[in-house]
Parts: structure tokens; C-alpha cells; sequence
């Protein structure tokens, strides 16, 4: 019996849904909506979009009032899977890899999707197929990317406090480089490197002091943040290294932040880098790449302006093309945000005073981002209600008040059992959602085209208790 989550789902056991399941209606509960035929989806996908909701309007769209990704109706995913459940565009998420890789043209360079923006295997998978390397930061990141058939030779791994079993994991494994951030894990990485008789390749990540003028939470670029080797001690550390035979200095790198509209800090932040590199090089140091890190910022808000991969990609490009080296980039937000919805249902309506709040079955748990870095994700209606809108909280059954997915925010007229999606949430979502409240963590589907499947199983509760000893 399925026993976990809010809202069961019509057949748990069904692994691939496609189009034409939906048309005759295979697996659909008695009395659900009859939905649009594939050639009604397509011609309708061009007329009513929701790229202001900061969902890629190419691939999720309004036909007929019901939002679908891609060609999939998102009221029949919920409906089966149940809720709440995380969606990602295939699609999309190739989509906006390839953005990065087309834009670097003939310029050397690797794509190292950060997997901690989204880290389920499917996704790996569908990243390490379209060429993508990785940027991890631990050994069970390393783990899913070799377990997606990820490329060892194409990982990076980032971090400030590697474990000796981590390194030797990585080293083991034939990784392609460590970006460090202190003398000591140098020592640590050579020495490790020294028991498996190999040569580690590292750069050094070097924190340039500057501003990425996002939440402080997710700026790392100042030398207040614990990330990094100060700018002007790097030299001296690449110095400390070459004495340290099991290494090989093959770049530098940088990470200052994430979610940046604007990209001019990441720009600065390279500026000094590139200096760094060539002086290095001058001094002999065979540096082979810049690693520039992630942090391009999407849009969480409707309407709200983003910098274009392409654009961002072009200004590096400009900066960096008669350097001769390999520029590697550590995109997280910007591959898997804008391609997934956390989808959730309506429980209850309820008034306190003359505040309406919306509760849904979806929580801080399954999301954190707004309790967290009071980060804002458009919220709408799987099927456009003919009420108008009103004024509400939208939050979930956790015991807290900082439970809260939206507040005091325009919101489709929700009735319970109705459909909601949380927009833009296909990155930092399920990687940091938690068991609070005993609560099952959500299933996750991937849409490809007119198909979808469930690519993690909603969690049981006999999931929760799993190695615990009474
Ligand atoms: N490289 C390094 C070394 C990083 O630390 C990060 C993100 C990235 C790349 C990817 O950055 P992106 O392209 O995704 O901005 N949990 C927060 C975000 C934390 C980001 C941490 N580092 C959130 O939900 O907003």
C-alpha cells in the first residue's frame, strides 16, 4: 500500500507515461479532466506562455487554462505521482547546458555543471550525455556523477573541507583537478597523492575580494567568507606547492557567488584572475585553465530581467580569448532552475483575522528556499481559475512559521484539491529538502517531450526509519 506523502497517486507501479496514455486516459483517476490532444497542445503552446513567471515559456506553457511542461499536462503528473513532486524539463535543462557550451565557439572550454544545484541521477545523466563535466563538492557528488556515467576526467572538485577519504576517492576515481583553498589541504591532496603513486592536477581557489552584491548567504567573494586563498597570498602558495612533488599546478580558480543579475562583479572577479594567471605563467607555472566558477542568476521573479547565458559567455569570451587557456565554468542555478516546478495541492483555505492563507501539502521541508534566504518563487495555478485573485500566505503543514512558500502575495483563487506549481524551482530544491516532521521527501518526474517518468520514488515511511536502531 502506498503510504507516504499527502496525496496518493493513481498507479505508483507505472514507470513511462506518454502522451497517448494521457489521450486514453491510461492510469487516469474516474472523473478526472478530459485532457487536450497532443495536436490541440501543440498549436496552443505558442499563444499563451509563462516565461514571466521565470519558467522557460518553451517549455512550460497554458493551453487551454492547464499548464503543461513540454507536451506533458502537469494536472496528470500530479494526479498520478501525487504531491508534492518536483518536475524538470528535459528539455530545458539541455537546453540551457548547451547555451554555455555553444557560446564558448572554438574557445577551449568545459561545462562543469555544479551538481549541487541538482543532483539526481537522471539529470547527471542527461548532462554527462549532452558532454558536460562536473564540479563536485564531496565524495557522494563524485559518486552520482560516476553512477550517471559522468566522465572522471571532466571532474573538478570544489570545497573547503575535503576529507583525506574524499581525496582518495577523487584520486582514485582519475579526476581531473582539485580547486583548493588552503597550504594545508595541499599537503593533504600531495600526500594522498603520494600513497597511490599518481600526480593530482589543482588550482588554487583564490578569493578576490569582491563584492557579488547578492544575499549573504551565497556570496563568497570577500575576504571576510571563509572560501578561498586571498588574491594576493595565492603566489605564494603556488610557490609553497612546487615543492610538493605529487602535484601539478594546472589552473586558477573563482567562485564570488550565486544568483547574480548582474554579472559585471563575476567580470571584475576575472580581471584579476586572468592578471594572476599570466603572471603565474610568466614565472613558469605550466597554468593550463581559469575555472570561473557558477552564479549566474534566473528569474524567480515574474518579469524580472535576466543576463542572457549567451551574452555573459561572450563578454568572457572577449576577455579571455587571446589567453591561450582552457576556461572551465561551474553553472548550477542557471542549467536546472528555470526548468523545474515543485508541484503542490491545496488542503485548506483558512482565514485568521483578515488574513486568508492557502495550505498546501507542500512545505519548508520539500522547500526552503523562502524560509531560508526569504527567496521568492512565483506560485501558479496548474488550471487557471475563473476567480479572481486574492491576497494570501501560501504555506505548508510544518510546525513553524517560517513555513511559508509565499506571503502576502497576489495568488491564483486556489480551492482545496486544486493544483498549484512553485515556478523555478529545478535547482537548490530536492538537494535541500529534509525529513523534518517525519515528512517523506517528494518524488521527482522528468519530462521528455510527450513522455514523462518517475525518476526518484516518492519516500515511504519505512524510507524515514531506514538505519535506525530502536
Ligand atoms: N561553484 C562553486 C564553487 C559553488 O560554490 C557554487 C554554488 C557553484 C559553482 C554554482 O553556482 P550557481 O551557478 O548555481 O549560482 N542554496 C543556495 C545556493 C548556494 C550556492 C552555493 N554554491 C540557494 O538556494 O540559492
Amino acid at each position: 500500500m502506498w503510504e507516504a506523502g499527502n496525496h496518493a497517486p493513481e498507479n505508483r507501479s507505472a514507470i513511462l507515461y506518454t502522451h497517448k496514455d494521457v489521450e486514453t486516459g491510461r492510469g487516469l483517476a474516474a472523473g478526472s479532466l478530459p485532457l487536450p490532444s497532443e495536436y490541440q497542445v501543440r498549436s496552443a503552446l505558442q499563444s499563451c506562455h509563462t516565461g514571466n513567471f521565470g519558467l522557460p515559456a518553451a517549455m512550460f506553457s497554458y493551453s487551454q487554462n492547464d499548464l503543461y511542461c513540454e507536451e506533458v499536462p502537469l494536472a496528470d503528473v500530479a494526479r498520478r505521482v501525487g504531491t508534492p513532486a518536483y518536475v524538470y524539463s528535459s528539455r530545458s535543462i539541455v537546453a540551457n547546458y548547451r547555451s554555455y557550451d555553444q557560446a564558448f565557439g572554438a574557445l577551449p572550454h568545459t561545462v562543469c555543471y555544479a551538481v549541487k544545484a541538482n543532483s539526481s541521477l537522471a539529470v547527471l545523466r542527461l548532462l554527462a550525455e549532452a558532454g558536460a563535466g562536473f564540479d563536485i563538492v564531496s565524495g557522494g557528488e563524485l559518486f552520482r556523477v560516476l553512477r550517471a556515467g559522468g566522465d572522471p576526467s571532466k571532474v573538478v572538485f570544489s570545497g573547503v573541507g575535503k576529507t583525506a577519504a574524499e581525496v582518495e576517492y577523487a584520486l582514485s576515481s582519475g579526476i581531473h583537478s582539485f580547486n583548493c583553498e588552503s597550504a594545508a589541504e595541499l599537503s593533504l591532496i600531495d600526500a594522498m597523492a603520494a600513497r597511490q603513486g599518481v600526480k593530482a592536477g589543482f588550482a588554487i581557489r583564490v578569493n578576490p575580494d569582491v563584492d557579488a552584491s547578492t544575499h549573504p548567504y551565497i556570496s563568497t567573494g570577500l575576504s571576510r567568507h571563509k572560501f578561498g586563498i586571498a588574491i594576493a597570498e595565492a603566489a605564494a602558495v603556488y610557490e609553497h606547492a612546487r615543492g610538493l612533488a605529487n602535484l601539478a599546478a594546472e589552473g586558477v580558480s573563482c567562485h564570488i557567488g550565486s544568483q547574480m543579475l548582474d554579472p559585471s562583479p563575476i567580470l571584475e572577479a576575472v580581471d584579476k584572475v586572468l592578471h594572476l594567471a599570466c603572471s603565474l605563467r610568466g614565472q613558469g607555472y605550466p597554468i593550463r585553465h581559469l575555472d570561473l566558477g557558477g552564479g549566474l542568476g534566473i528569474a524567480y521573479h515574474a518579469g524580472e530581467q535576466t543576463p542572457a547565458i549567451r551574452d555573459f559567455i561572450e563578454s568572457l569570451r572577449n576577455r579571455l580569448e587571446a589567453s591561450g587557456l582552457r576556461i572551465l565554468v561551474e553553472p548550477g542555478r542557471s542549467v536546472a532552475g528555470p526548468a523545474g516546478v515543485l508541484l503542490a495541492r491545496v488542503l485548506y483555505r483558512k482565514k485568521n483575522g483578515s488574513k486568508e492563507f492557502i495550505v498546501v501539502d507542500t512545505a519548508m521541508n520539500d522547500l526552503i528556499r523562502p524560509a531560508l534566504y526569504h527567496a521568492h518563487h512565483e506560485i501558479i495555478a496548474l488550471r487557471k481559475s475563473p476567480l479572481p485573485p486574492l491576497t494570501a500566505d501560501v504555506v505548508g503543514p510544518v510546525c513553524e512559521s517560517g513555513d511559508f512558500l509565499a506571503r502576502d502575495r497576489q495568488m491564483p483563487n486556489a480551492m482545496p484539491g486544486d493544483f498549484l506549481a512553485v515556478c523555478a524551482a529545478g535547482a537548490y530544491g530536492f538537494v535541500q529538502s529534509s525529513n523534518y516532521n517525519s515528512r517523506p521527501r517528494a518524488a521527482e518526474v522528468l519530462v521528455e517531450g510527450s513522455t514523462w517518468r518517475v525518476i526518484r520514488e516518492r519516500e515511504t515511511y519505512e524510507d524515514l526509519v531506514r538505519g535506525e536502531r530502536v
